[in-house]
């Protein structure tokens, strides 16, 4: 292939943008690519989009949809308009799709009844859980995509049960690829990317999905865990957490709130803490990357490979259980190379370029 490839990126949402770092990077240093980005709008404060986009050096959107906050049905149905008509004016070579949002489902449905080309990243992940919209935006991406490019062997496993294996690559995870990428700009800068204000010693938490925030119980227990733990918990709280927390009425103890976190500061957190504690599937494998144990809020993880190893508890929102894990010593087995070699990036630019 001697043409420039042509490729359009679509994110919307926190991890995507991470994930998107790693990918456009690798572009950029390539003659091969010529890159355009949507961003649907799916998060639009500054907290949880701009600082992300400043952090990673990633360029600026070309388009932002605005779509914004909604339910689920009318925030997909929005995105899937917005997005038919943006794919219509530039039709790229590949779309790219970024893990299991929202704004991951929209574009691949509107990309393949365009007939363009879908290539979805972290792909073939399963928690078993249909009860999450992830779920479900994991089970249709893949089944309607192109090229998988699966971050993990559990992965590429459940790509050989579902029948998807003749187009799936096994890449390792993009998030592996940044976290090598900007260890290395914190540690060449360990000054930079303090939270001022912090405890002397913390846990490190975050809680944003549904099944937690939107049930008094699991919300009540969780931070009934919180504050009996011997250190102060470092809560950078997600918009929607904040608001449940004050309509049930949740006064956190033993908690010391942060607005949300840029990624560098993110990282500068994780390593500063005891351990994590988190609802998240990013924070969770960027514990394991920086070698903090973690806690799993949720009832299950697609991040087999980390509880495997010991590095990750899964408690659910069970207040004794969440104590008795971030009381656990560290693992004496170091972490696994189970995401890849910090390269992934480079193959999904190789096997877009062998594929054209
Ligand atoms: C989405 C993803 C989830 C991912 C998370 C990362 C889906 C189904 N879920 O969940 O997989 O882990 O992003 O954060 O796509 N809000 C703001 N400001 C914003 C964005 C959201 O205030 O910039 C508030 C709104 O009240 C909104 C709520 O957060 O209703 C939830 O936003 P939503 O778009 O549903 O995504 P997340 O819950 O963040």
């Amino acid at each position: 292939m001697n043409r420039t490839l042509r490729i359009v990126h679509v994110v919307g949402a926190r991890p995507q943008f991470v994930k998107l770092g790693a990918v456009s990077r690798e572009m950029i240093k390539r003659n091969d690519f010529s890159q355009r980005i949507i961003h649907t709008g799916q998060h639009y404060d500054t907290e949880m989009s701009d600082i992300f986009f400043d952090d990673l050096d990633i360029p600026k959107p070309d388009v932002n949809l605005g779509v914004g906050s909604d339910t689920q049905g009318r925030q997909t149905a929005r995105m899937l308009q917005a997005l038919e008509a943006e794919l219509l004016k530039h039709k790229p070579d590949w779309v790219l799709v970024y893990g299991d949002t929202n704004s991951t489902l929209a574009a691949a449905l509107a990309a393949v009844k365009l007939h363009l080309r879908v290539a979805h990243v972290e792909a073939c992940l399963r928690s078993f859980n249909r009860f999450m919209p992830e779920e479900i935006n994991r089970i249709v991406t893949d089944g309607i995509s192109d090229l998988l490019f699966a971050p993990t062997r559990t992965a590429m496993n459940h790509a050989r049960r579902e029948g998807l294996l003749e187009h799936t690559v096994f890449s390792g995870d993009v998030m592996y690829d940044s976290i090598s990428h900007y260890r290395r700009v914190l540690d060449r800068d360990p000054d930079d990317f303090f939270t001022p204000g912090l405890p002397s010693s913390y846990y490190l938490a975050t809680v944003h999905r549904p099944a937690n925030t939107d049930n008094p119980l699991r919300l009540s227990e969780i931070f009934a865990a919180f504050a009996a733990l011997p250190h102060p918990v470092v809560l950078p709280l997600h918009p929607r957490t904040s608001r449940t927390v004050q309509e049930y009425g949740i006064t956190p103890e033993n908690v010391h709130l942060l607005s949300p976190a840029g990624y560098l500061s993110m990282l500068r957190l994780v390593l500063d803490s005891h351990c994590v504690l988190t609802d998240s599937g990013g924070l969770q494998k960027e514990a394991y990357f920086l070698g903090k144990r973690c806690v799993t809020l949720r009832d299950e993880t697609e991040w087999i490979e980390t509880v495997h190893d010991h590095w990750n508890t899964v408690t659910g929102a069970d207040r004794n259980a969440i104590v008795r894990a971030a009381l656990l010593p560290e693992p004496a087995a170091p972490q696994k190379d189970a995401f890849g070699c910090g390269n992934a990036a480079g193959v999904i630019c190789d096997t877009l370029l062998s594929q054209s």
